[in-house]
């Protein structure tokens, strides 16, 4: 460590507007100190562009998409995160009605079956989809340059039903509509969480890991020579498992290499395993916890455990990735899943994620679900309890899209960016900083109290001697109260536009030498500066 570093602090006087922020920063408060170092720290990783990814419910997808023409306030909203990062979001279609999805060549688009919506699940998923082959090409409305990954149907245990959707994805993607803007199908998923289907029905009761991956290799197999898989984009997706056992006895990715799934013929077209995590569920109806849900300590725990089957995937030479995430499943919690506390829990989510190698984090996202990012299309019923709207709602960003939002601009648009967590001995209080290359660039530092908890935070950064003092500029993610589910604004400006497009002007500002950088409870802050 540099003997001597410049210590610099800031106000908070950029968010004094802010009820919360109003008890400023006396200098004579207690300071939780930051250390930025200049090179790259020795966990320094290297952050993907399209880091913050979307996975989409497949029942629905047509409704992100467009059928027509695109849905322009969905490509809006996809447009402001390549924009920052110069790459498109990946795009992960199809979760648990992957599993319930079948391909008839006479359907145009899709047609589903819905059961009655309830209080608990205002908008329930599809129970049985059957698609043609214009639903997969209504790809071509992604942004340019979008990889996806798409999933086929192995719950039904049907090889011919696999691959009819297998030949139909493949064609969409090889046609020149899709392939001339550049739009990959990068990856090939078989298989919604099989690790559950002996509790759900879709295997027997004693169903275990040998059995799936002697299925799996049949299926990937099968697919890959009647297809004829390009192997230059597209490869296959191992894993999408709901848990993980870590050991070679359960459902993981060291029982799935151990029993050789990347032996055969497609098994050597591995290239990544994903994980679905959900840092709690909704699916008994139980509350979640707001608190709990925002909490650093609890954020960490649910990602370093998996730390070993990461390094374990990672041995093999391939990528891991959280392929469907969120913070409560079954489509999220109603006060929590919705709020600007679930934008804290996203940000710092899914930097912690970056900084133990995971390559890719995909937030599930379906039309309706509490805990989306984005609602595309105009409800006229309740995510929250599923009673009737008193007027339709138009389309939507929710609190957790500024999570995505900061962490792309953080992630920024050099190319070969690198991520590392700041040691940070508060409870409360997270952050991570950004090297373009060798520099290091930009902090995020995130304040993990509930509004109503406390205050403020100070913190007092100390920069590497070679960093000047000047061009310190502070953005800060303003959230009014954890509970709040809009007016959120990220350096004075909103996403909460009828196009999705950024309204108002930006107030970013440019902190001096012994300024004092408070950051208020359940707020993050982006710091970017130069260091010569
Ligand atoms: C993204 O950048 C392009 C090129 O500068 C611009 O044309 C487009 O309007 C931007 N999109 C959004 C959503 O701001
Ligand atoms: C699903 O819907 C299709 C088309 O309507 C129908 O042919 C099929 O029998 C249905 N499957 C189930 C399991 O209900
Ligand atoms: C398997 O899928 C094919 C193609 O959809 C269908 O014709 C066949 O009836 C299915 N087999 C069974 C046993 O359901
Ligand atoms: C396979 O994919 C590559 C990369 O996208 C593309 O250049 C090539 O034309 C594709 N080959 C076929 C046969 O579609
Ligand atoms: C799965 O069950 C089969 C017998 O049905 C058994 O041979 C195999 O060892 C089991 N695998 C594991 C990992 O327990
Ligand atoms: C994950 O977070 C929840 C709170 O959101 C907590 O109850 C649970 O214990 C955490 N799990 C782990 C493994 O740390």
């Amino acid at each position: 460590m540099s003997p001597s570093r410049i210590p610099i602090l800031f106000l908070a006087a950029a968010v004094t507007e802010l009820s919360h922020a109003a008890t400023l920063i006396s200098t004579d408060s207690s300071f939780t100190d930051i250390n930025v170092v200049l090179p790259p720290a020795d966990n320094a990783v290297t952050i993907s562009p399209s880091f913050v990814s979307l996975s989409i419910e497949q029942d629905r997808w047509t409704d992100w998409s467009g059928t027509t023409s695109s849905n322009q306030f969905f490509y809006n909203v996809m447009e402001n995160l390549k924009n920052l990062t110069g790459s498109p979001p990946g795009i992960r279609i199809g979760a648990n009605s992957e599993d319930h999805t079948n391909f008839d060549h006479g359907v145009q688009y899709a047609e589903d079956i819905f059961p009655a919506p309830n209080p608990t699940t205002p908008y329930p998923e599809a129970t049985n989809i059957t698609v043609g082959d214009s639903y997969y090409t209504t790809a071509k409305y992604l942004l340019p340059d979008t990889e996806v990954i798409w999933g086929v149907n192995f719950g039904q245990n049907n090889l011919t039903a696999a691959i009819v959707e297998a030949t139909s994805i493949m064609q969409a993607f090889s046609g020149p509509e899709i392939s001339n803007l550049g739009i990959s199908l990068k990856f090939l998923e078989i298989g919604n969480e099989p690790d559950l289907y002996m509790n759900n029905g879709l295997r027997p009761k004693n169903y275990n890991v040998t059995q799936y991956v002697s299925e799996w290799t049949h299926f990937a197999d099968a697919i890959f020579e009647e297809i004829k898989l390009n192997t230059t984009s597209t490869r296959f997706l191992a894993g999408a498992f709901a848990g993980s056992s870590s050991n070679f006895e359960g459902f993981s990715p060291q029982a799935i290499f151990n029993l050789g799934i990347s032996n055969s013929l497609a098994g050597q077209y591995i290239q990544a395993f994903s994980e679905h995590h959900y840092q709690g569920t909704f699916c008994s109806g139980s509350e979640g916890v707001l608190s709990d849900l925002m909490s650093k300590a609890n954020i960490r725990g649910n990602l370093s455990q998996y730390a070993s089957d990461i390094q374990a995937t990672n041995d093999q030479g391939f990528d891991y990735i959280l392929g469907e995430t969120n913070s409560y499943s079954c489509h999220g919690a109603p006060g929590v899943s919705n709020t600007a506390g679930a934008a804290i829990w996203a940000l710092d989510y899914a930097l912690y994620s970056a900084t133990l190698g995971i390559k890719q984090v995909y937030f599930h996202d379906g039309i309706g679900f509490k805990y989306n990012l984005i609602q595309p299309l105009t409800l006229t019923r309740s995510i929250l309890d599923g009673s009737p709207l008193s007027a339709p709602l138009p389309p939507h960003i929710q609190p957790q899209y500024y999570a995505g939002i900061v962490a792309a601009e953080a992630i920024g648009r050099y190319g070969n960016t690198l991520i590392s967590e700041l040691p940070i001995d508060n409870p409360q209080i997270s952050g991570y900083s950004f090297y373009d290359d060798s520099q290091v660039k930009r902090l995020v530092l995130i304040n993990h109290t509930p509004y109503f908890q406390a205050d403020a935070t100070a913190v007092k950064i100390y920069f590497p001697d070679r960093c000047g003092t000047h061009n310190i500029v502070a953005k800060m993610l303003e959230i009014q109260h954890s509970d709040d589910t809009s007016g959120l604004t990220w350096g004075g400006q909103s996403y909460e536009t009828p196009d999705g497009l950024i309204g108002g002007f930006v107030s970013a500002r440019t902190v001096a030498l012994n300024e004092h950088l408070g950051i208020p409870a359940s707020q993050a802050a982006l710091v970017a500066f130069q260091c010569s």
